[in-house]
């Protein structure tokens, strides 16, 4: 039996939506403030995305896929017998540091039924084509933990981050280092924020970060961006983002042009976050970066531990 592999087309999202909520065991809906099973067909689209994002349902699929497709990204299926039963999602796009220009792999779901036959491996054999036709300098992932021994064994064996995933308490005595030019807009393409670094979600590569930054989908969209914007003399670009179900807490998505004013840009942006009335920002920084800023001066809890694994090419 072979496996193909290929670019998806929109014809191909009830396939994706299949491979995707396979991997769900049980559904929940809220009634009366309370989770309860449901079937899938009972759930409202919102609440299928709440069990793990667009891929949950047709409705929110078509969305993102267009999206990809539309800025020339790589969405990839692998059928055996003309059935969908894998999704890689694959974002070409160079930044600074470790990773210069990287093939990011953000998705990569195998149906739990064809699991251990080689799919993934098919997925990521075409996502190196894939990289290496692109001129990539890396292909790179930031791996769920136990998928971590897969990565190794089909070459992506390389740590480029090690990330610390912080959630800091705004409680704390945060006052800026003097008055900053705010402007709340974002550069207009990605050119300028391509020579800054990524500091915040480090897990992923700057360019999908980016991308995926600009996509809106009316499930989400009036409760998630809160403000984003730059900081003009401190070289700072950031979007400050509402968590799900969490309306006080906050998500950081940060650049900077230089890391020697970082801990006067984390305070600054500290503070207008809590200006906005958030209580906890969370952010996902690398571990080095976490270690020498001013994160460590104020009440913070450490969340977990991650990495992003990197094949040279
Ligand atoms: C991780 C995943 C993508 C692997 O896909 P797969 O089709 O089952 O993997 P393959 O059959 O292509 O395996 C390729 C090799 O990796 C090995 N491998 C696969 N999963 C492994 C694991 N969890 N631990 C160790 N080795 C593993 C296989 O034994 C095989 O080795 P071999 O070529 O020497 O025989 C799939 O299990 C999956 O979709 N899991 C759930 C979602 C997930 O975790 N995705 C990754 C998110 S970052």
């Amino acid at each position: 039996m072979g496996i193909v592999v290929r670019k998806a087309s929109l014809d191909d999202v009830k396939g994706i939506v299949d491979v995707n909520c396979s991997g769900v065991v049980k559904w929940y809906k809220e009634v009366d403030g309370k989770r309860v099973e449901a079937s899938y067909e009972e759930l409202s689209v919102e609440e299928r995305w709440s069990h793990g994002g667009p891929w949950m349902s047709i409705e929110t699929c078509s969305i993102h896929l267009n999206y990809l497709l539309i800025n020339n990204q790589y969405p990839l299926v692998a059928e055996i017998d003309g059935r969908i039963v894998g999704e890689l999602e694959l974002y070409i796009g160079e930044e600074m540091g470790v990773l210069g220009k990287s093939a990011f792999i953000d998705i990569l779901w195998v149906h739990r039924n064809y699991r251990g036959r080689g799919v993934g491996r098919a997925l990521i054999n075409k996502a190196l084509q894939i990289a290496i036709g692109n001129n990539c300098d890396t292909l790179s992932v930031w791996p769920e933990e136990k998928a971590i021994p897969f990565y190794k064994k089909v070459g992506l064996d390389k740590i480029a981050f090690k990330i610390v995933h912080v959630v800091i308490d705004l409680s704390s005595h945060i006052i800026p280092i003097g008055d900053h030019q705010f402007i709340f807009e974002l550069p207009e393409g990605y050119d300028k924020v391509k020579k800054m670094y990524l500091i915040s979600p480090r897990i992923e590569s700057a360019y999908t970060v980016w991308i995926k930054n600009q996509w809106l989908y009316a499930v989400e969209e009036a409760r998630m961006k809160i403000e984003e914007g730059q900081i003009l003399d401190l070289e700072a670009v950031y979007v400050i983002e509402n968590l799900w179900r969490k309306r006080r807490e906050a998500r950081l998505i940060l650049w900077t042009l230089n890391l020697e004013k970082i801990n006067k840009i984390l305070k600054a942006i500290f503070y207008r976050a809590k200006q906005l009335g958030f209580n906890k920002i969370q952010m996902y920084i690398e571990d080095e970066v976490y270690r020498e800023s001013i994160i460590n001066e104020v009440n913070h809890e450490i969340k977990g531990k991650h990495v992003v694994l990197a094949k040279t090419l």
